[in-house]
């Protein structure tokens, strides 16, 4: 058994219109949503710039989770822009330069059983500081990581470009048994047997100075940092080709990283035990790397319009 480890803190959480005291935000036990999943929920980063605290492609998380609830048939009583601006309260009202944001659309309480289609739609947004996702030292040295016996699910089992609670079931089987086993992150096959993703991040190969990444048909999450990954490379002049691709890909890569609003840009240096490359952040990782974070922390323009200053 692990230890139970206390979580993240902030002040307020916005909880249906209402910011209310961290320790008052509770839901109740037989919400729908505990039982079985019934959330839409996103992940962003705010991060501290040097002209200010800056949120990172809110529009586009706000937009994702609309899509989610959307897939899930949740009525949402905001609007896009409501929602925006209940963020921008939220991290306001908790006085934080950098957080990560944690806005959920769920299945409150209602009739009992399997049908949601009763149940009203509720929702919070929670804010809390948080580090590096994957270790303070995975973005310079990498991660050790293993293919999952576990499969992503099926595009028709679960609906995966959604990012919906009760697909992180999936999610939490892989990594259980990655960081069982000593690595710190699985990456899962798609239902073709083909590469899809890490649990919480999307997935990129560098060879022969091209880059590859699994396509939306390999049931990945249409991840907002893959898409920044994705115009940042072809800007510095690369090749990204979205496709499918074996596992022993992996094994023959010059490269590889994962990308995500938590993980950001981590490289991966050995998969299976078998390092990937020279076993250390490659060049392509490298200069990617460096063009994320050279907007987020102001050494470059914010040419493509991702931030908004709070
Ligand atoms: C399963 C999965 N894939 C990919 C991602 C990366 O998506 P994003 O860059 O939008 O955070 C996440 C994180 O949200 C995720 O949970």
């Amino acid at each position: 058994m692990s230890e139970v480890v206390k979580g993240p803190r902030a002040e307020f959480i916005w909880m249906d219109g209402e910011l209310v005291p961290w320790d008052e935000a509770k839901i109740h036990v037989l919400a729908h949503v505990i039982h079985y999943g019934s959330g839409a929920f996103e992940g962003a980063r705010v991060y501290a710039h040097p002209k200010g605290s800056a949120m990172l492609r809110m529009g586009d998380h706000v937009r994702r989770l609309l899509e989610s609830s959307k897939m899930l048939r949740m009525e949402v009583p905001y609007s896009a822009e409501e929602i925006l601006q209940a963020i921008r309260d939220t991290v306001a009202a908790n006085k934080l330069d950098a957080c990560y944001v944690r806005p959920m659309i769920y299945r409150g309480v209602g009739p009992a059983g399997v049908n949601p289609l009763a149940n009203p739609v509720n929702m919070f947004i929670a804010v809390w500081e948080w580090g590096k996702y994957l270790g303070d030292e995975a973005l310079n040295d990498g991660v050790d990581v293993c293919v999952s016996n576990f499969r992503r699910m099926a595009p028709d089992t679960h609906l995966p470009m959604g990012k919906v609670a009760g697909n992180y079931v999936n999610s939490q089987y892989a990594k259980m048994e990655a960081v069982l086993g000593g690595f710190s992150e699985a990456i899962l096959l798609d239902h073709t047997g083909n590469l899809a993703e890490g649990s919480g991040e999307n997935l990129f190969l560098v060879r022969d100075r091209k880059i590859y990444t699994p396509g939306f048909g390999n049931t990945v999450l249409g991840g907002i940092t893959r898409n920044c990954v994705i115009t940042l490379a072809q800007e510095l002049g690369y090749e990204v080709t979205e496709q499918s691709m074996p596992r022993e890909m992996l094994y023959i890569a010059d490269e590889a990283f994962f990308c995500g609003t938590a993980a950001e840009v981590t490289p991966i240096r050995s998969v299976d035990r078998l390092p990937v490359g020279a076993g250390s952040r490659g060049p392509v990782t490298k200069e990617i790397q460096s063009a994320f974070f050279d907007i987020l922390e102001g050494r470059a323009e914010d040419r493509h319009g991702w931030l908004e200053f709070l």
